[in-house]
């Protein structure tokens, strides 16, 4: 049924509230990569999912079809185990830096494919981008070398063209057409590429709070749910943790901020809810790659993590000693009066941040490696007037006074104790 009409049937189909049959999610995936669907055709199906939703099977079905669109990695030969972590994006969200080279230390390898960071928040590859000399782009040869050798064993690089290409080309649709707060097109956009990269087992971060996609808990549960079971109905061993993202991780969001942060992490420092969040994550992947005799927070503490994040940098042309960039021009915020820090809100950091320079407005634009906001005081520290609260940090000096503009409102002191909040909310298992 390869014709214009046949796309308007299955988009009827679903604006109509039915069920897709398996030929017609295999057809219409196809034809769209092939460019025999047009894209407008393709956005009024996404908003027909996004307003009638999908049953399991048509998830898995969209989420397989998105797969064969493209090439799967296999990694099986290794000899050892694969597992990967996905976090659905936060703000300060640097975990992936310090965790891929501590559950490599600790005997896993971790194929992870990641991405640039688009609006308020960062990608794991503009981070380390900010690593002098470092490289994104990795053959899959050397990327097998890499995970096979047990003084690596982790490597971060940007994914091909040929995975998962109707995903690409569905995302940048949904990005124009409000159509990317859907949970089976999230789930099975997410999973596609995970599934693709041919790790064994993946453990799924999904955020909750203002600075994430999903906002409340009841949506992360539903979306972590049908990953989980795509992921195990696809063979891969799935998990998935839901922790918060009201206020930003650590105390840096912007790239070599946040790199600086996480080799802390490495020498046995940094903020204890990136290191809680760091040993959590990696004591679920390890379990998750049947590893079950070695404890992360002990290799984290006694510096092996660190030599084998330097290992990694350096297999990918960085110079884990070189000093990282810095932004020319800071502006210091200081506390308006003394109290209890009770509130920072992730999405007003996040804004700050990309408005700053270390984030994009559109694909292909350039980001600012030094920019960002440091965090002096987390909610639930005691603050006294005029102490430093946070610290811009730009290139482009005429963008402070729009980013102090999305801070105004992003922090509230108080005179009342404010109770800490834990990170892990919930975890989500088949
Ligand atoms: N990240 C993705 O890769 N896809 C989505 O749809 C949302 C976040």
């Amino acid at each position: 049924m390869a014709n214009a009409q046949s796309a308007v049937s299955v988009i009827a189909a679903k604006r109509d509230g039915g069920e897709l049959r398996d030929d017609q999610i295999d057809w219409v995936v196809d034809a769209f990569t092939r460019g025999a669907v047009a894209d407008e055709q393709m956005s009024a199906l996404a908003m027909a999912i996004l307003l009638r939703g999908m049953t399991r099977r048509e998830i898995a079905r969209w989420t397989r079809a998105m797969i064969e669109s493209g090439r799967r990695l296999e990694f099986t030969d290794l000899p050892r185990p694969t597992v990967d972590k996905h976090s659905t994006g936060g703000v300060g969200d640097k975990i992936t830096l310090p965790l891929a080279p501590l559950v490599a230390a600790c005997g896993a390898a971790v194929p992870q494919l990641s991405g640039r960071g688009l609006g308020h928040t960062g990608g794991t590859l503009d981070k380390l981008e900010s690593i002098p000399g470092w490289r994104a782009d990795i053959s899959v040869p050397r990327m097998r070398e890499i995970l096979a050798d047990p003084k690596i064993g982790a490597v971060v690089c940007a994914a091909g063209a040929d995975l998962a290409p109707a995903d690409k080309r569905l995302y940048a649709l949904r990005d124009v057409t409000g159509t990317v707060e859907s949970v089976p097109l999230i789930a099975s956009s997410i999973m596609s590429k995970k599934i693709a990269e041919g790790t064994a087992a993946l453990v799924l971060d999904v955020k909750v709070g203002a600075g994430a996609f999903m906002k409340d808990l009841a949506a992360a549960r539903e979306l972590a749910t049908a990953m989980v079971e795509l992921g195990s109905d696809a063979g891969v061993r799935t998990v998935a943790l839901l922790t918060a993202m009201d206020t930003p991780l650590g105390r840096t969001a912007g790239n070599a901020l946040e790199v600086a942060e996480a080799v802390e992490v490495l020498s046995g420092g940094g903020p204890a809810d990136v290191v809680g969040l760091t040993v959590a994550l990696a004591r679920e992947m390890l379990a998750q790659a049947g590893i079950h005799d070695i404890d992360p927070a002990e290799v984290l503490a006694d510096g092996r993590a660190m030599d084998q994040w330097r290992a990694m940098i350096t297999a990918q042309g960085g110079d884990p000693y070189a000093p990282l960039p810095r932004a020319a021009h800071t502006e210091t915020v200081t506390a308006e009066r003394s109290g209890i820090l009770a509130r920072l809100d992730a999405l007003a950091v996040g804004r700050a941040a990309w408005r700053l320079g270390a984030g994009r407005t559109r694909q292909g634009d350039p980001v600012q490696y030094g920019a960002g906001v440091e965090i002096h005081a987390r909610p639930g520290d005691s603050v006294t007037a005029g102490q430093p609260l946070l610290t811009l940090h730009t290139d482009t000096p005429d963008v402070l006074s729009a980013a102090l503009d999305d801070l105004r409102d992003g922090y509230a002191i108080g005179p009342d104790l404010v109770e800490p909040t834990p990170v892990v909310l919930d975890r989500i298992a088949p």
